[in-house]
């Protein structure tokens, strides 16, 4: 198996009756009578798992070596008591006051050269050694003291690897970064090569000579950019995999994970795909981003990427928010019904159960205007009615446990490639290959296809379609990979400014794109980026036209067809997108920015190629998702819009949240979820 897959994780959730619901409980901002109403009011909205000790590592550890598990074994036993099972976290992503005084370089220095100071949490130097040995004491003494409570049903290690300090520019990191490149590189003259070094001087004489990234007046090598972000990942993975090591050791049989933040939108400095490999069970976070896009589309991207991540197998949301959050500059409260429809459009997609941030509402600190399952105005209120009914979803839903998201098509996903582009010195500040993905996922969104993300190496012959949005690092072998689907009969479709450099962020050899030229059968002359504002029209077959903006370039189709062509622009007469058919099967090229049908039509087409039936019977914003299990299919329908819906059903079956018996068409009420299990 290539490096890159993601291994099946070696446990599920098993522990766990049905699905899971509940979320992140801090009881130790609270005084232990309110404890009591906690286990009677989580009993009485059902909640079977909840996140502890997170942040709890001042409480136990008061001081260095001295412990006090006394609060938390209270804690732990009237969960227990009550039927809650507990995500136990290893608390080392908060270290203590008395640690950074003793230890003050384990606090993180910026690129500027600021060293951060307490107050808040996450600022570590994943390299300092002093943290390393404390993170792996505390983890042991966790782990030894709880590794037989029968409550025990996950281990949570540390909080969002990634945020909110994912590299520190210290000179302990420093020293690091010189071992992790002799590691990688090898001799010298092989780290000159691969970094460009004769460009501007920078040629090095000894490992001695290097630096993190730190503040230069110029732009900072790229490919020494790049690999400072892959330098920062790997540390804070083997920080991760210090203490999953521990906690086996010490717990064995008890799963282990951490919670990723796979939306895009929300973390930019984890490799997912190599995450993915370490943990026992794929967790995540997600919270919406009120930036005016549908959030539900974002929900449902970041749900795929975390499936994806976990190899297709389930995987469990861990935090997400009743309402509205606390730290963007606008924090909408969630509409009613929003809560359960986000959460079962989780489920759709994989997830086996739905976790929120946080149980009860903080009076104080950071986050008490942060929404939570028992807000600031307690049980009478809306929050607490819609929790409450949930949590009795997703009990009538146990039966999808083990099942699994199925997929229509892929979508081709790097973070290293993500990386590479966010230097500066790029042909267009405008150009984010976020945004390629995010539009080319709303369009197979739009058009009814679930996605699945795959690495640009993996293997991709179970999909009839394949898109692939900005890779513009692409490997000689991941070009192979891509040739060798569309040859034995796959259909492709890329965009602009993909297959341009190799892993060192070094330009391919010849024209663009150098990785893809043989697949797409196209070369690129030249790219002309448009200025804000700047349209260009683009013809295609039948009469369509379209409106592009933000990029265009010199196509030269070299064994392609052309399909549309530029009408106006600096390319004005060129091709613009091209289709080559190669072996059994075609490579679509889209070489500009289309408007949303301009990328509909492509796709239409590119369907066709690729066999995939039209689904024009579903509606507008109706997610139609299939889960497939021992038991039967699932089939998902989650009613985003405000209109009443109706699904065609290809067989009878039984509506698991209302009980009735479906056959022919599902009505679904605007905003509402129904599931369609087999007849019982
Ligand atoms: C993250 C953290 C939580 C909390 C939430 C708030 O997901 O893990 O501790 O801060 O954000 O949205
Ligand atoms: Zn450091």
């Amino acid at each position: 198996m290539p490096e890159h897959r993601t291994a099946a994780p070696r446990h599920t959730l098993a522990r766990l009756p049905g699905l899971a619901f509940g979320g992140d409980y801090n009881p130790e901002q609270w005084p232990e009578e309110v404890w009591q109403e906690d286990v009677r009011l989580m009993r009485e909205a059902g909640v079977n798992l909840v996140s502890v000790g997170i942040f709890s590592w001042a409480l136990l550890e008061p001081e260095e070596g001295v412990h006090d598990f006394g609060w938390l074994d209270r804690v732990v036993d009237l969960l227990h008591e009550h039927g809650v099972r507990v995500d136990l976290a290893t608390p080392t992503v908060a270290p203590p006051a008395w640690f950074y005084r003793a230890h003050p370089e384990a606090l993180p220095v910026t690129r500027e050269g600021v060293r951060y100071s307490f107050g808040s949490r996450g600022a570590i130097c994943h390299n300092s050694p002093a943290y390393r040995e404390a993170a792996a004491r505390i983890t042991a003494e966790v782990a030894r003291h709880y590794a037989g409570h029968p409550a025990l049903a996950l281990w949570h290690v540390h909080n969002e690897y990634g945020a909110p300090v994912s590299a520190c520019y210290c000179d302990t990191c420093a020293a690091g970064f010189r071992r992790w490149l002799a590691d990688r590189h090898g001799a010298l003259d092989a780290l000159n090569e691969a970094w460009g070094t004769a460009f501007w001087g920078q040629r090095y004489t000894s490992y001695e000579q290097i630096d993190p990234p730190r503040l230069t007046p110029g732009t900072c090598n790229p490919s020494q950019q790049l690999d400072y972000k892959r330098f920062a990942d790997a540390a804070m993975r083997e920080n991760f995999r210090a203490e999953r090591d521990i906690l086996h050791r010490l717990s064995p049989g008890v799963p282990v994970t951490t919670n990723f933040m796979t939306a895009l939108s929300q973390c930019d400095t984890v490799d997912y795909w190599a995450w993915g490999r370490e943990v026992d069970v794929v967790t995540n976070d997600h919270y919406l981003i009120t930036d005016g896009r549908r959030t539900h589309v974002n929900l449902a991207m970041a749900a795929d990427l975390t499936r994806s991540v976990a190899g297709g197998a389930p995987w469990l949301l861990l935090e997400h928010s009743t309402s509205g959050v606390n730290w963007q500059p606008r924090n909408p409260a969630k509409a009613p019904g929003e809560m359960a429809r986000n959460s079962l459009a989780h489920v759709a997609r994989g997830s086996e159960g739905a976790l929120f941030f946080q149980w009860r509402q903080s009076r104080r600190g950071s986050e008490k205007f942060h929404s939570a399952m028992v807000p600031q105005g307690g049980t009478e209120t809306r929050v607490w009615r819609e929790v409450t009914a949930l949590g009795a979803g997703l009990e009538a839903l146990a039966e999808v446990k083990g099942s699994r998201t199925v997929a229509d098509a892929a979508m081709v996903w790097d973070w290293h490639s993500w990386w590479a582009q966010s230097a500066e010195g790029q042909p267009s500040v405008d150009h984010r290959p976020q945004e390629r993905a995010d539009s080319f996922y709303e369009a197979l969104y739009d058009r009814h296809l679930t996605v699945d993300f795959a690495h640009p190496e993996a293997d991709l012959s179970g999909y009839p379609l394949v898109v692939v949005p900005a890779l513009y690092l692409t490997t000689l072998s991941a070009g192979e990979n891509l040739r060798r689907y569309v040859e034995n009969g796959g259909t492709l479709v890329v965009s602009y400014f993909s297959g341009i450099v190799d892993e060192h962020d070094a330009v391919h050899p010849g024209p663009y794109p150098g990785a893809l030229r043989d697949v797409l059968g196209l070369t690129v002359e030249e790219w002309s980026p448009l200025l804000p504002g700047e349209t260009v029209r683009v013809n295609g077959p039948d009469g369509t036209s379209a409106r592009a903006d933000m990029w265009s370039e010199a196509v030269v189709p070299a064994g392609a067809e052309t399909v549309w062509s530029y009408d106006d622009g600096p390319s004005a007469g060129r091709a613009a997108v091209t289709r080559h058919r190669l072996g059994a099967g075609a490579a679509w090229y889209v070489s500009t920015r289309m408007d949303a049908a301009g990328t509909a039509s492509v796709l239409r087409a590119a369907r066709a190629d690729a066999g995939l039936a039209e689904r024009d019977d579903l509606p507008h914003d109706v997610e139609v998702v299939r889960r497939s299990g021992d038991g039967g299919d699932y089939l998902f329908v989650v009613n985003h819009s405000a209109r009443p819906a109706r699904v065609p059903l290809p067989d009878s079956g039984t509506e698991l949240l209302t009980g009735e018996r479906t056959t022919g068409a599902l009505a679904v009420p605007p905003g509402a979820v129904r599931v369609v299990g087999p007849d019982r």
